[in-house]
């Protein structure tokens, strides 16, 4: 298979952990004979110092020509005080909206071996697997009027959503769901939010259309509470964007780290973005020492998700499990007994097993 994969490292530990991702699907090409190219162009704050903008046409024209687009992570300290149109953010939020990237999904399991470097307690951790799926480009985040008044001292966002986006998304979770444990929970505040009322809606009209799936509703503050202190009842979960953004920070607790984490965003073609949770970590960038596993399992989604290389995938994540099994881990894990190492090894433990396995 011919695939063409565009690279967008962006900013801090971004940069070291997308060559992880590199590695990893050159061994796989190698391994499986596909041809896989590669093209690198920037975003976030590396774009705003080379180009003035976080992102610039050539990096849209780029990705929206790509089969799909692997992204490390992007913002620093360095922009912070930036006003808000040359802020790092703005280039992703930008890219996911240029590509129409409406559905976000992040798939949360408690890896063996792992447990124990939860906060949380193994019993209440142990078999938890679920798919959080996040409408990505609209409510609050896009939402206008967005802005100060009256000297700052009134604030206005806008949570704005259409049928057409609920719906699309809401259909997307409804399918994830018939191809695992046919359930999904549809989180909202309905009992506040006119938004939310709309979604419950859609999705009781669109239950009809999946019988073998079965539904509940829970209340995002009391979601937020049962995701940590009983996270084995869920499978797949819906939210808006700003609720599917706190819930799945919050879940990663249970695999031990925001390190851990990938996502996939994908639009209604299939091309999809692909990228792991956890944001540029300027405080331990150029250390050598990040995670690199939710970027390499980041790149396993997209072999899924946009290219439908199912055993490709399976290879990687297995590599993952098998470095963990073995004892390796990085810095921000907590592992008894274990062996700390740092990013290039942890990526060669795992290009090491698709080399030997296949
Ligand atoms: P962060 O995810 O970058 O870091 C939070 C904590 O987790 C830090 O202590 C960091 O060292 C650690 N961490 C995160 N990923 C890790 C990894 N792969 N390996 C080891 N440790 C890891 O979130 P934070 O500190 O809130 O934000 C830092 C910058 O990243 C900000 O500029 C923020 O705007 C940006 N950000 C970007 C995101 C993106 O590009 N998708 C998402 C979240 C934040
Ligand atoms: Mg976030």
């Amino acid at each position: 298979m011919k695939k063409h994969i565009v690279l967008l490292p962006g900013d801090g530990i971004g940069k070291e952990v997308i060559e992880s991702a590199k590695d990893v699907l050159s061994a796989i090409a190698e391994e499986f004979n596909h041809l896989f190219s590669f093209e690198t162009h920037e975003i976030g704050g590396a774009a705003i110092d080379l180009y003035g903008t976080p992102l610039p046409e050539t990096t849209v024209n780029a990705c929206k020509q790509a089969d799909a687009v692997l992204l490390g992570a992007v913002g620093g300290p360095k922009w912070d005080l930036n006003p808000s149109h040359l802020r790092p953010e703005r280039g992703l939020l930008g890219i996911r909206k240029a590509l129409d990237l409406y559905a976000n999904l992040r798939p949360i399991k408690g890896f063996k071996n792992l447990l124990h470097a939860s906060p949380l307690k193994e019993e209440v951790i142990s078999g938890s697997d679920l798919l959080i799926v996040r409408e990505l480009t609209g409510g609050i985040y896009f939402g206008s009027p967005s802005e100060r008044r009256d000297n700052g001292q009134v604030v206005v966002d806008t949570l704005v959503y259409t049928r057409r986006e609920i719906e699309r998304i809401v259909d997307k979770a409804f399918k994830a769901a018939q191809g695992r444990r046919g359930r999904l929970t549809s989180v909202d505040k309905a009992n506040v939010l006119e938004s939310s009322k709309l979604w419950r809606e859609i999705v009781e009209e669109k239950k009809a259309q999946y019988p073998d799936v079965a539904v509940e509703y829970v209340l995002v503050d009391a979601a937020a509470m049962k995701l940590i202190t009983n996270p084995t009842h869920f499978d797949v979960i819906v939210t808006e964007n700003m609720f599917g953004d706190i819930l799945s920070d919050e879940a990663s607790v249970l695999t031990g780290s925001l390190g851990m984490l990938p996502s996939a965003s994908i639009n209604e073609s299939g091309v999809g973005l692909y990228e792991p949770v956890h944001g540029s970590a300027p405080d331990i960038a150029g250390k050598g020492v990040a995670n690199p596993v939710a970027m390499i399992l980041s790149a396993a989604l997209m072999l899924r998700y946009s290219f439908g290389l199912d055993d490709e995938a399976k290879m990687i994540e297995d590599g993952v499990q098998s470095a963990l099994d073995a004892g390796f881990h990085t810095a921000d894990l907590r592992v008894e007994n274990g062996r700390q190492v740092g990013t290039t090894e942890m990526t060669k433990l795992i290009v090491d097993f698709i080399k030997t396995q296949t």
